[in-house]
């Protein structure tokens, strides 16, 4: 059998065990175990067998966040356009799970967006939330598969720090519990910094995901020195975080292109994308969209692979 043919058999099976694995329950409820042991243990044996080509890569999975439709929807104050069917066409184009943040003033997504998703998609739901009682409550009636904790000013326009958990620990620490406790799985969103990384850990945080905005910032408006900067501390922040147990995402002002790029970090098993997904669906369509993020996400993948 010639190495093409090897290769597409293995990429066959490794999208079906993608699937599979990367959402099966055993990642609940981990507290300072390396979550992705597990998960990945299966795909990479049989990788492993196969593929002789380049380093173990763990699949890459797409959560796409949809607040952004909201955000036209809430122009109107009606029920157009609507998220909940903006998700359904994103999962059947490929992506992994939904991410929604039900912001303290419900700037875009509403309480009945978040009821709504649970019950009528399927793929997993990520609930991005501020670290307050409210919020947490509503986690918990809600269940969602997954909660990301982010911090929240009114006056901002985005999520547009990382969480300080550095500075937070014991309410933090308490938060996670109480999520964790309930089966979901947490992450806290941080800049790629060794202090609120390790900090991540100690409030027992299973998932860290890594803020790309100012990275993203730095190569959209052409600041080399500084994009290559925010990359190492990107890339050095995953390792580190890996290194200490944790499962690593990323996300904020993802594109094509750095979506490709950043793909080829095998310690990062989750980007969450929006507003580009979003913007870019106003003119070429969302189903199309998916389909081109996840194909850059998987050319960076297989890039790195074969390095
Ligand atoms: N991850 C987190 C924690 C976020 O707050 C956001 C923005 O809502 C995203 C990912 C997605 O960012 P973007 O909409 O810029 O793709």
């Amino acid at each position: 059998m010639n190495a093409s043919i090897l290769l597409g058999y293995t990429e066959a099976i490794r999208r079906r065990l993608h699937g599979f694995g990367c959402w099966s329950q055993p990642t609940y409820g981990f507290r300072g175990t390396p979550p992705s042991a597990i998960v990945y243990a299966v795909p990479e044996f049989i990788w492993g067998m196969s593929v002789t080509i380049g380093p173990a890569m763990p699949p890459l999975r797409l959560g796409v966040n949809v607040d952004h439709v909201a955000t036209i929807r809430n122009a109107r104050f009606g029920h157009y356009p609507d998220p909940v069917r903006a998700a359904k066409l994103a999962i059947a184009a490929g992506a992994d799970s939904i991410t929604a943040h039900l912001r303290e003033d419900r700037r875009h997504i509403r309480d009945d967006d978040i009821a709504r998703l649970k019950a009528e998609i399927s793929k997993p739901i990520n609930f991005e939330m501020a670290a307050t009682d409210e919020m947490v409550a509503i986690a918990l009636k809600t269940g969602p598969h997954a909660a990301c904790l982010v911090p929240e000013r009114r006056e901002e326009r985005t999520t547009e720090g990382g969480l300080d958990v550095a500075g937070q620990h014991n309410m933090l620490a308490s938060v996670v519990a109480r999520l964790v406790d309930a089966g979901i799985r947490v992450s806290v969103f941080i800049a790629a910094e060794p202090r609120q990384i390790e900090s991540a850990a100690r409030v027992r945080a299973p998932v860290i995901e890594i803020h790309t905005g100012p990275w993203c910032d730095a190569l959209g408006e052409g600041r080399r020195d500084a994009a290559e900067a925010e990359w190492r501390r990107i890339r050095d922040g995953a390792t580190l975080a890996r290194g200490l147990g944790l499962e690593v995402h990323a996300g904020h002002g993802l594109n094509y292109a750095s979506a490709e790029t950043i793909a080829a970090l095998p310690e990062i098993v989750e980007l969450n994308i929006g507003h580009f997904l979003v913007g870019e669906a106003i003119f070429e369509g969302l189903a199309d969209v998916v389909k081109v993020m996840r194909a850059a996400m998987d050319r960076g993948r297989a890039k790195a692979r074969q390095a």
